[in-house]
């Protein structure tokens, strides 16, 4: 009841849909929240964050860049109820991820294209996630199994690119409502338990990651929730004409003006948390000086922001 997700709710997804759109069209600085701390927000800052995030379900944070420190971060995420990462049942230092370029060797850069995927704990080294290449449109975790998917994420840049390396960001409520004004079909066909599937990732005989089936939308406690990768390698989608046209339609959602995309290339200090918007990232020129060169932290949680 009362569920604006439910196909069958037309009234409540009305309803749902004018306060959606009331609160656009925005620009990037609608989001952001400046805090005197990180590791502490303070109550107005949690109220500012809780309107960004109810609104949009991200926000921009902005902090003096040397607080940008594992620990900060920790009790930073603490504050907004996130508490299981991905990596870990409990969030501790190791689930918090350094973005940087590697130089990929020829080998891995397919799979280093595909943005961040094959990792369930990995460490930097273990392989090599991350270039300065474009990143396609995509959730995180979409390659994770069904009860482990991505609620929230936060990334919060230490030192920036000498050029380039935006990242674009839409809502993904936003993207659920255009598909739904064009047709429910596009909204049932990518609904279906198997609409997405990412292949198992089996080196040598062994199997690194599961295969992952799933929706790419959901409806968790009341909440909506997307799993999806733009990758045309290495992803498999039900093949059946609903799926391919839902597919198309949201494809050229990403060209649409409409969709209110968020285009911003963080500054050293700034951060997005976000309830697993679909997000995306521009190549980047860096330093040659690895101490000088693009710096993210990640963190990747299970939970979904929460603010009082
Ligand atoms: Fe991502």
């Amino acid at each position: 009841m009362d569920d604006p997700f439910d196909l069958s709710e037309e009234r409540t997804y009305s309803r749902w849909r004018a306060r959606k759109l009331g609160a656009y069209p925005s620009e990037i600085n609608d989001l952001r929240v400046p805090l005197r701390r990180l590791d502490r927000p303070s109550p107005a800052e949690r109220a500012a964050l809780k309107t960004r995030i109810d609104t949009f379900n991200m926000a921009l944070v902005e902090v003096d860049p040397d607080g940008i420190e594992t620990e900060a971060l920790l009790s930073f995420t603490r504050a907004l109820g996130l508490r299981r990462t991905d990596a870990n049942l409990f969030a501790d230092a190791s689930a918090v991820s350094r973005i940087a370029a590697t130089r990929p060797d020829p080998d891995e850069q397919d799979r280093a294209g595909a943005g961040h995927s094959l990792h369930g704990r990995a460490t930097v080294g273990d392989f090599i996630p991350y270039t300065d290449k474009p990143l396609s449109w995509h959730t995180d975790g979409y390659y994770n199994a069904p009860d482990h998917q991505v609620g929230a994420w936060c990334l919060f840049c230490v030192r920036d690119a000498r050029e380039g390396g935006e990242n674009g960001l839409i809502d993904h409520e936003m993207a659920y409502l255009r598909l739904r004004d064009e047709s429910p079909q596009h909204i049932a066909a990518l609904s279906h338990p198997r609409a997405l599937s990412i292949p198992a990732h089996v080196q040598d005989g062994r199997t690194l990651r599961a295969a992952s089936v799933g929706p790419v939308f959901s409806v968790r406690n009341g909440q909506l929730h997307m799993r999806y990768s733009a990758r045309a390698r290495h992803v498999s989608w039900r093949n059946t004409p609903d799926t391919y046209a839902a597919r198309a339609a949201l494809d050229r959602l990403f060209s649409r003006p409409d969709v209110f995309t968020f285009r911003y290339r963080l500054r050293p200090g700034e951060g997005l948390v976000s309830n697993n918007v679909l997000h995306c990232r521009a190549g980047f020129g860096d330093d040659e000086d690895p101490a000088k060169a693009r710096l993210l932290y990640r963190i990747r949680f299970l939970d979904r922001v929460v603010l009082d």
